[in-house]
């Protein structure tokens, strides 16, 4: 593992990713304004915050799918801020987005194959598709990796399905095995609880965790459901309105009265919730 001085000229061990002084501006909206954000190295960070904070925003820069309008991106201390997707996928980043993107027709397990030949064996996809033998007998590192990650992922019962057909919680597994084949340094996961139900939730979340302690990748994800953030992270950064209000280990951050207004403040806008207030009142009991 790589390491840097600090400003006090100690060694710190470098951050997979790292994101400082981010500012973005959409026409007069600021949509980030200089946040810093760091995955360290093995760590599960968390990034919450309520409906238009920036979180999307900051997953784009990080991803390098959006420039941002200032500050610097750098990847294991070295500056990325200017390379594409695809370099910062060769430089170990990988990430899963909020509707699984698979192939129907294709199954379970051919997902994870195929990505971890784009990463080990990328000369083999082409000669298998030109000389339509289809997929030929794999080495037997690729078939221990597949097997691995098929097994961590509990989709072991299903891995020669075709995806099409598979429950939301089954294939965000499908996705978090694909992304994990190409060996990435750190993950970005997109609201990976979106749609799941409570049991599949903790499910993925334990998945997760696991595969964090037996894989040595860093994770970072953007999540609505801040209980599972609090639950399973290492570490929690709070956005509100572009800008970066409490940042710490979760404990802290439930304690943090300004995270409490910010989630309040937006709870207090839901109708439901008026209705009660509106109720009470007017001294009818809620
Ligand atoms: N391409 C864009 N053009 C203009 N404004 C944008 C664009 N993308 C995002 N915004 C605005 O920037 C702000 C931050 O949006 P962002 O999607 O990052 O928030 P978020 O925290 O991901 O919200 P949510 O929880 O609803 O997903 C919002 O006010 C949003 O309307
Ligand atoms: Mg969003």
């Amino acid at each position: 593992m790589s390491t840097a001085l600090t400003e006090s000229g100690t060694a710190a061990t470098t951050a997979r990713i790292e994101a400082h002084g981010i500012t973005v501006r959409f026409g007069g909206l600021v949509a980030l304004n200089e946040v810093d954000l760091l995955v360290p190295a093995q760590s599960i960070v968390g990034l919450i915050g309520p409906n238009g904070a920036g979180k999307s925003t900051l997953f784009a820069v990080l991803s390098g799918l959006l420039r941002p309008t200032a500050g610097t991106v750098l990847m294991d201390g070295e500056n990325v801020s200017r390379s594409s997707p695809q370099e910062r996928a060769r430089r170990g980043l990988a990430r899963t987005f909020q509707h699984p993107e698979l192939f129907s027709a294709m199954t379970v397990r051919d997902h994870v194959v195929l990505a971890y030949r784009v990463r080990h064996a990328k000369s083999r996809i082409w000669s298998d598709l030109v000389t339509g033998r289809g997929f030929r007998r794999p080495p037997a590192q690729e078939t221990a990796r597949v097997d691995e990650l098929i097994d961590a992922l509990h989709l072991g019962d299903i891995q020669h399905r075709p995806v099409a057909g598979l429950s939301l919680g089954k294939s965000r597994m499908v996705e978090v095995a694909r992304a994990l084949a190409v060996d990435p340094k750190v993950l970005l996961l997109d609201e990976p609880s979106s749609g799941l139900d409570v049991k599949e939730t903790e499910e993925l979340a334990a998945t997760l965790v696991r595969v964090v302690a037996d894989h040595g990748v860093s994770l970072l994800l953007v999540e609505h459901d801040v209980e599972l953030v609090l639950g399973m992270c290492d570490l929690v950064h709070v956005l509100d309105f572009g800008v970066k209000i409490s940042e710490g280990k979760p404990a802290a951050i439930r304690a943090d009265p300004a995270v409490r207004a910010a989630y309040l403040g937006e709870e207090i806008e839901r109708a439901d919730v008026q209705e009660q207030i509106a109720k009470i009142e007017q001294g009818e009991p809620a």
